[in-house]
């Protein structure tokens, strides 16, 4: 018979690709300078993939380092969860993942949820635990949203980079997932697309297919910091109450990597002191559904975030979508 059980995140693993792009750099490519991007958001440098590194080779890069640090083998996973908005198969990668890590066990299917991808897949991979279905899941945040960006913006391209994040979640007595919260608000959609814009194909007649493509990333900067300014510390303040733990009892702050300035506004609004923000905003900018796992997982080896930590994540965005997740790391 199936047993229900608890949640453990045991094991973390992040990649990203070799080339840099510095604000330096940006500042010959359209009107900025290092000053304004710095100051603005935070942001120093970003990782980008050039057309050789696929969404899949990083996602399983990070994959197979999080599946060594759980001490399993890719035959012990039952589930991979992959959270992307920038597939190499708009039918999904999670199955080309899968198979590059040699995982033939597990079930596979893709999370879009941008920015708030990882959180989804977070609580969506526990539900399968909970329910003692499965055993062991790899959940990847992987995305490559340089694709996506146009270059010629100087409002969207200073914030994006690529990169892949990972985390395996495991059957425990313990449930470390102690309270989570999930929002959706489809009215504010246009205020941060990556729209396919239709156009009509004649097969026939008067029957028509539409036959567009996907435009760049469009972005209402503004709009979107309001946003998340006030709805990141209103999800944190409900996943805590749902997990009956208050600010005090958090040793992390973890969100979403957009702008260093949304995190020290949430820090402050939640009256979490900064040394509790955990940040790789400078090195990678935005990184989308990688960002938490990414910036976890540096977190976790550079021996800041220790088993038996607490630590409230956030993710925000495309949708818009938010949503918060409170954890406990490790098998504890
Ligand atoms: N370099 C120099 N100037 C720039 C610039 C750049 N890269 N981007 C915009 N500007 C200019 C604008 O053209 C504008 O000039 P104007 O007043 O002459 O029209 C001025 O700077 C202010 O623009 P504004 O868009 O109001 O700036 P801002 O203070 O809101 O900062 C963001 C812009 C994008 C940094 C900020 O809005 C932000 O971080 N928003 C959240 C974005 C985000 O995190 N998205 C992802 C969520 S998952």
């Amino acid at each position: 018979m199936i047993q229900p059980t608890g949640v453990a995140l045991i094991g973390s693993g992040s990649a990203s690709p070799d080339s840099i792009i510095t604000n330096h750099h940006l500042a010959e490519m359209v009107d900025t300078d290092d000053e304004w991007i710095k100051t603005r958001t935070g942001i120093a440098q970003r990782h980008v993939a050039g057309p050789e590194l696929g969404l899949r080779h990083l996602a399983a890069q990070a994959g197979e380092r999080a599946i060594a640090a759980a001490n399993l083998t890719s035959e012990d996973i039952d589930l991979i969860i992959l959270a992307t908005s920038s597939p190499d198969d708009l039918f999904g990668s999670a199955a080309q993942v899968q198979a590059e890590l040699g995982a033939s066990r597990a079930a596979a299917f893709d999370i879009t949820a941008a920015c708030s991808g990882f959180i989804v897949g977070l609580i969506t991979a526990s539900q399968f635990i909970r329910t003692g279905v499965y055993k062991n899941i790899l959940l990847v945040g992987a995305d490559l949203l340089s694709r996506w960006t146009d270059w010629e913006d100087r409002r969207t391209c200073i914030l994006f980079g690529d990169g892949a994040g990972a985390v395996v979640l495991q059957a425990s007595e313990t449930d470390n997932l102690l309270g989570f919260d999930l929002h959706s608000d489809g009215s504010m959609n246009g205020c941060l697309t990556l729209g396919y814009e239709p156009e009509g194909q004649t097969l026939y007649g008067e029957t028509q297919v539409s036959k567009g493509q996907y435009n760049p990333i469009n972005m209402n900067g503004r709009e979107v910091y309001r946003f998340a300014v006030k709805r990141v510390p209103q999800v944190i303040g409900q996943a805590l109450a749902k997990a009956g733990l208050t600010v005090d009892d958090i040793d992390w702050l973890l969100l979403h990597q957009a702008n260093q300035r949304i995190i020290d506004a949430a820090a402050d609004r939640l009256k979490i002191p900064r040394e509790k923000t955990l940040s790789n905003l400078a090195q990678y900018g935005n990184t989308s559904a990688a960002s938490i796992p990414l910036a976890l997982d540096e977190a976790v080896r550079a021996g800041k975030v220790k088993p038996g930590d607490t630590i409230a994540a956030s993710g925000f965005g495309a949708g818009l979508t938010w949503g918060s997740a409170i954890f406990r790391w490790g098998h504890r």
